[in-house]
This record gives structure tokens, C-alpha cells and sequence, in this order.
């Protein structure tokens, strides 16, 4: 038989680290062919064919050349070069079954071997993977996530979609953020805004039209004040949704600033992009409006060199999936569905400090808030624990699942590490720009009024009579604090204990 490699090359352990190294080429070939032809971009699939493999590559490779050297090793000790092949010989019925057993072995080995990286790769795309692989880093994320409107879309939906480009920054960063996991070296909380998101443009409106008009959305909210009583009173939003298609009439709403009659350009001081000094709003003509914040002190230079963003759907909706809802409206709607009884003095109050208590893992919070609702009825009302036990128990129950699905102590995720845009109660939100502070050069300013987002169509009180008009009531906050409420940002009580 003619040897095209030297003859060092042919030794048995030379021989199998060169088959590994094949086998294993081949698969990666396998992987980038069956990616080539996948409709979706895969990226953690990078893990398998970039990472995994090309260990075993490697691995195979640095036999060859262990190979190799030993027997360069042999050769200077003078010792002969010393491979000799199996002599098979088909007629012998004993080297014929070897021979059978051990070709169709090695077929069913590379089956198994292509079917398996294959799963391996499958694997990699999905939810799961996103949310259980790394479960301690990613499980606000993806405990959030189960609970949300887009519990069935899947995290690449979102997180990577086509193009190229992205295929590659996901790659990278995919692999990267292994790297990351495996050596602890990951962030706590995990930074929002992520900086690598892809434009609304390639994720939302997949599935999402920008030129769909939404007429007005009814909300009504019901509240629990913390007080002994427990004082009941609700009220009746109509949002504005409306759309931003110019070419089907007049654009109107919140969807007005949709990216597609109007442009909103902001600045940004602070990474979470929640201090905007400066707003710009062009009309399809090309007209200009600059708004200035009165309030932010900011000089030339710093704004010339902020952060510079065109606003789309992640500006308002940037927690479409990941809500980490605060305390007290997950309060509220359980004391409006009863779960939490309304029944129990001052509940609101004790399950609000429970909630909100400093804690470093899950279990000490969950064992802690028990204590603190249990404590505080034995303290101050003992005869509720006697007469009614259940609902005690039942609200412990409640809060604890709120707890569950909101805070994660390990990974410092709760919702004021993570504020939500889209309003203006427990976080800035929409006041970040429309915060009456707002003014252009000429005088106007910003909207702040009441009925520019919603109409307040009514509000009622308990103990009080309905006040109720389709033309939008007068707001009557639900504690008397005055004009403060017109004057300050909601967020700045509501954030800081609420
Ligand atoms: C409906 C779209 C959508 C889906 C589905 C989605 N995400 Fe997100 N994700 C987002 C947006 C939007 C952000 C915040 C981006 C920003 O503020 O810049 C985000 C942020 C994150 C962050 C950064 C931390 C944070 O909370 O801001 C992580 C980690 C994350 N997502 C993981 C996941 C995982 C894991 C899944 C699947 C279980 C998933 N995402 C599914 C839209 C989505
Ligand atoms: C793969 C498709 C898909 C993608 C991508 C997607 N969504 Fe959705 N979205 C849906 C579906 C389906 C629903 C309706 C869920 C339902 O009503 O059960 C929905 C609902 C919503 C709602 C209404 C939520 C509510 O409270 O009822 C908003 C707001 C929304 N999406 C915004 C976004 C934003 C912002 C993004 C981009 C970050 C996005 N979506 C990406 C499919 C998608
Ligand atoms: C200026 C902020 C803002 C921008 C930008 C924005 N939205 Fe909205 N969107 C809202 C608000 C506010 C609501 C009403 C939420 C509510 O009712 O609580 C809403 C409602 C929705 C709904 C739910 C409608 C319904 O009937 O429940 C969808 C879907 C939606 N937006 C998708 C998008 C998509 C997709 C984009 C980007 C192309 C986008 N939004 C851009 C603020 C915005
Ligand atoms: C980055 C700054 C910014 C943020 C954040 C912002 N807006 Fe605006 N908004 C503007 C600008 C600029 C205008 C245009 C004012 C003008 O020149 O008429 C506007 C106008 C509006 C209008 C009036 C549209 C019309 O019909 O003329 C509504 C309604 C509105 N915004 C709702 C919201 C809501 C709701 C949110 C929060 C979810 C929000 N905005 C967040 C900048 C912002
Ligand atoms: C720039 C638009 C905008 C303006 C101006 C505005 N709001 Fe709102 N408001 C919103 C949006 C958007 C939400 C709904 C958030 C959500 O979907 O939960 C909201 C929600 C609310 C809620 C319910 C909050 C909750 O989560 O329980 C109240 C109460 C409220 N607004 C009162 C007011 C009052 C009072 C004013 C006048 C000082 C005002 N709003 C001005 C956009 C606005
Ligand atoms: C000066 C501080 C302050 C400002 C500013 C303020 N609030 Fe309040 N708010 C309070 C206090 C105090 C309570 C009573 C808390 C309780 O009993 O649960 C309250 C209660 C509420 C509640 C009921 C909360 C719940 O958990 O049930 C709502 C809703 C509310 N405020 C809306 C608003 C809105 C909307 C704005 C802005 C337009 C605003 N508040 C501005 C101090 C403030």
C-alpha cells in the first residue's frame, strides 16, 4: 500500500486522534450546512458548533501531533518504525464478523454522533435553554417572562432575529456570555438597557404593524390604600392608543410618535436613558421642535455629547415580557380578586413592608414575610388569627407568590432596579419627557395634562358618590397631598416606597 504521509504519521495513536479530528470536521461542516438552510438565525447554536466541537477538534488534532512526536521519539532511540495493520482476510468467517461488526459499529457511531449534535444544537435554540440552562442568571428573566403577554413568543424572537450581521454579533456574544456563566463573571442585576437589542423595527414589528390603529382602551384599576380599612376606591382610564399611519388620515395619540409621520430624537444622560434634557420632534415636512428640560442642568458640550436615540417601541414598551411588577399594584389586583381578603385589617400595609423588606436570598424573604404578616396580627390584632385563620394564611400564601415572581435576591433584579417606561406612577415613564418642564426656545411646553394620554373618565371613592364624564373628570388623588401631585413626578413618592 502506497503511505502519502511520512511514515511517523502512521501510528495507531496518530491514527485515532486523526480520526477523531475527522469525525469531528465533519460534524461542524454538518451544522453549518443544516444552519445555512434553518429559516432563523440560531445563535447559541454557536455554543455547540463553534465551542463544544472545535474542543474535541483540537483535542483530536493535539493527539495527532502527541503521534507523531512519539514517534519521532522511537526513531532517534533507533527503534523501527513499527505500524502493521491488521491483515483482514474476508474468507476467514472470524475477521469477517469483526470486520461486519466493526464497519457497521462505526456507522452507527457517526448516525448517533450527527443525530446527537444535531439535538445538542435544536436544544440551544430553544426557550428553555435561554431561561433553564442558566437558570440562576437568567431566571428573572425567565420567570417574568412565563407570566407575561409573550410567554409563547421565544426569547430569539426578541433577542436575535435575520440579518448577517447579527448572526455574527449573536455568535460572539453568544458564546461570550458562556464563557461569562461558567467563570461567575457575569453582572448583577443584568444591565438594561441591553445594548445589542436589534431595532423595534427588525423584532416588534415582525408581528406587530406600526401603522395599526388602536382605537381608545378601557382600564380600570382598582386600589387599596394602606390604611387600617384597607379604604377602597377605583378609577376609569381611557388610553389614547391611537396610530401613526399618515397616509390613512389623521395620526393621533400615543402612537403618534410611531416612527412613521413623526420622529422623536431624545438625549440621554444616564445609561437607563431616564434623565432627558433634550427632545426633538420633526414633522413629515421636515419641521423641527427642540424641547429643553428646565429642570436638568446640562451644559453644550455634555449634550453634545450624550447619548443620542430615535425613539421606537422599546422607548415606551421596554418591558414588554420582563415586567417585575412593584408591590403595590400586585396588591391591589389580588385584594380586588379577594385572594388577598380586603377583610383583613390593614393588610395592604403589612403586605407592602413584607414585600419590600431587604433581603439576600429567596427562602429567608419567604420565611420572613410569613413572620412579618403573622407577627403583625399577633401584635396588633390577635383576635384575627383565631377567627380568621384562613385568609390569613391564604394572603401569606399570596404575597409569597408576588415575592416569587417579582424579586430575585441572588441576582438583585426587583422593579426598581428595572423601571418600567410605560406610564408614569412607580417610575418616570412618560414624564421623563412630558413632565411639564419640557419648553421650547418660543414658550411651549410638553404636555403634562391630565387628559393628554388618557381621559380620566371617572373615580369613585369609598363612602363617596361616583364622579363620572365622558369628557374627562378633574384628577382627586386618593390622599390629600395638596397641588403636589400636579407639581412633582408621581415616581418621586411613588418609587421610593411604594
Ligand atoms: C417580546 C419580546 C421579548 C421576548 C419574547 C424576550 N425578551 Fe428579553 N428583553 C426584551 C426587551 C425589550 C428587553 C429590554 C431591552 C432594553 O431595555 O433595552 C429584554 C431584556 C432582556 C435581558 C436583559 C435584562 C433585562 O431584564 O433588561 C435578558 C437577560 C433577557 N431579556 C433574556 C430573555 C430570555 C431568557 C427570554 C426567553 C425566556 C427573553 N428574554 C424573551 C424583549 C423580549
Ligand atoms: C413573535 C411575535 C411577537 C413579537 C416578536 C412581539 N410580539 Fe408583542 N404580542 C404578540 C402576541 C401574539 C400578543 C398578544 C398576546 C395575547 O393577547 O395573548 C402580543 C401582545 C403585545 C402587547 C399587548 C400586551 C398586553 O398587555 O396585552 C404589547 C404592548 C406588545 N405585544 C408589544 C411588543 C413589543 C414592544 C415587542 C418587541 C420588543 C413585541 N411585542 C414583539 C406577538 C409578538
Ligand atoms: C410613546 C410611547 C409608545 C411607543 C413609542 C409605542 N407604544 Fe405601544 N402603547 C403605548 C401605550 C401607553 C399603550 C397602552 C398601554 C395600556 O393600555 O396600558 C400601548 C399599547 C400597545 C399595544 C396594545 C394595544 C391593545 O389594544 O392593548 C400594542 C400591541 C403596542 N402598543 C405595540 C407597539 C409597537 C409594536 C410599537 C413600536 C412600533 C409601539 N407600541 C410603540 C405606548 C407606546
Ligand atoms: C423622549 C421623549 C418622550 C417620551 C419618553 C414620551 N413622549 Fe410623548 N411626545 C413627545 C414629543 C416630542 C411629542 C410632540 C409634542 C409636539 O411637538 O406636539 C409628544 C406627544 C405626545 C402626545 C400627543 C400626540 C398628538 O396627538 O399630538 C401623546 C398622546 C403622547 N406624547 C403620549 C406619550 C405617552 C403615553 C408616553 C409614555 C408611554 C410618552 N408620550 C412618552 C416626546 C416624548
Ligand atoms: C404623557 C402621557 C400621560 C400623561 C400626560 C398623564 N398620564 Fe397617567 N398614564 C399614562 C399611561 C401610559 C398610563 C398607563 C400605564 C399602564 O399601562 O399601566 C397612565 C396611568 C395612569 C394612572 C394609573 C396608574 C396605575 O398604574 O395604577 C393614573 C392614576 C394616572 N395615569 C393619572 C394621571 C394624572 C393624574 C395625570 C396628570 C397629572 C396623568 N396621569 C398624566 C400616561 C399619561
Ligand atoms: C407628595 C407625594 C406624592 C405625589 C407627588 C403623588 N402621590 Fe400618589 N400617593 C401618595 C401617598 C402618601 C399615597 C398613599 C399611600 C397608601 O396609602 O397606600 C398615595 C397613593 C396613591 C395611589 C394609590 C396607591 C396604591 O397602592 O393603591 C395612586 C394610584 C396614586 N397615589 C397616584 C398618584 C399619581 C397618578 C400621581 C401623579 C400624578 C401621584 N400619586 C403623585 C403620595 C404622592
Amino acid at each position: 500500500m502506497k503511505r502519502i504521509f511520512p511514515p511517523s504519521f502512521y501510528n495507531i495513536i496518530t491514527l485515532i486522534g486523526t480520526a477523531v479530528a475527522g469525525v469531528t470536521f465533519g460534524l461542524i461542516l454538518f451544522l453549518i450546512l443544516i444552519e445555512s438552510m434553518a429559516a432563523q438565525e440560531k445563535p447559541y447554536m454557536g455554543i455547540v458548533t463553534f465551542v463544544i466541537l472545535p474542543v474535541f477538534l483540537l483535542l483530536g488534532i493535539a493527539v495527532m501531533i502527541f503521534g507523531i512526536m512519539r514517534e519521532h521519539h522511537r526513531e532517534k532511540l533507533g527503534k523501527p518504525h513499527s505500524l502493521r495493520l491488521p491483515q483482514i482476510d474476508l474468507n476467514n468467517p472470524k475477521h469477517r464478523t469483526a470486520f461486519v461488526s466493526f464497519a457497521v459499529g462505526g456507522v452507527l457511531l457517526l448516525l448517533f454522533s450527527a443525530f446527537g449534535s444535531f439535538k445538542a444544537y435544536e436544544y440551544t435554540d430553544s426557550d428553555q435553554f435561554c431561561g433553564e440552562t442558566c437558570h440562576s442568571v437568567m431566571e428573572p428573566e425567565y420567570t417574568a417572562y412565563q407570566f407575561s403577554p409573550h410567554a409563547k413568543v421565544g426569547c430569539v424572537q426578541c433577542h436575535i432575529g435575520s440579518g448577517a450581521d447579527w448572526f455574527v454579533r449573536a455568535k460572539i456574544s453568544g458564546s461570550y456570555q458562556l464563557y461569562a456563566v461558567a467563570f461567575n463573571k457575569y453582572p448583577k442585576p443584568i444591565p438594561t438597557p441591553i445594548e445589542n437589542l436589534r431595532p423595534a423595527q427588525e423584532t416588534c414589528e415582525q408581528c406587530h404593524w406600526p401603522k395599526h390603529f388602536f382605537s381608545e382602551k378601557q382600564r380600570v384599576n382598582t386600589y387599596f390604600l394602606a390604611d387600617d380599612d384597607n379604604t377602597k376606591w377605583s378609577i376609569n382610564l381611557l388610553m389614547k392608543i391611537g396610530g401613526g399611519n399618515i397616509e390613512a388620515g389623521p395620526t393621533s395619540g400615543i402612537h403618534w410618535h410611531m416612527n412613521i409621520a413623526h420622529e422623536v430624537t431624545y438625549k440621554a444622560l444616564d445609561r437607563e436613558r431616564q434623565v432627558i434634557p433634550w427632545v426633538r420632534s420633526r414633522t413629515p415636512e421636515g419641521e423641527e421642535t427642540i424641547y429643553r428640560s428646565t429642570e436638568v442642568e446640562v451644559t453644550e458640550d455634555s449634550l453634545a455629547n450624550a447619548f443620542t436615540r430615535r425613539m421606537d417601541c422599546i422607548d415606551c414598551h421596554n418591558r414588554p415580557t420582563h415586567i417585575y411588577h412593584p408591590p403595590a399594584p400586585s396588591i391591589n389586583h389580588l385584594m380586588a380578586l379577594g385572594w388577598i381578603s380586603p377583610a383583613l385589617p390593614g393588610i395592604k400595609a403589612v403586605s407592602l413592608e413584607a414585600l419590600e423588606g431587604e433581603y439576600s436570598t429567596k427562602p429567608g424573604a419567604l420565611d420572613t414575610i410569613g413572620a412579618t404578616i403573622e407577627g403583625y396580627y399577633r401584635d396588633n390584632h390577635p383576635e384575627i388569627l383565631s377567627t380568621m385563620r384562613t385568609a390569613v394564611d391564604s394572603a401569606i400564601a399570596e404575597v409569597r407568590k408576588i415575592y416569587s415572581r417579582n424579586y430575585f435576591p441572588e441576582m438583585r433584579t426587583d422593579w426598581k432596579k428595572f423601571p418600567d417606561n410605560l406610564g408614569h406612577l412607580y417610575s418616570p415613564g412618560c414624564f421623563r419627557c412630558h413632565d411639564g418642564k419640557h419648553v421650547t426656545d418660543q414658550g411651549k411646553v410638553l404636555s403634562k395634562d391630565c387628559n393628554t394620554c388618557h381621559t380620566i373618565l371617572a373615580q369613585k371613592f369609598e363612602n363617596d358618590s361616583l364622579r363620572i364624564s365622558l369628557g374627562g373628570i378633574q384628577y382627586r388623588h386618593p390622599v390629600d397631598i395638596g397641588g403636589a401631585w400636579m407639581e412633582m413626578n408621581c415616581s418621586e413618592c411613588h418609587s421610593a416606597t411604594q
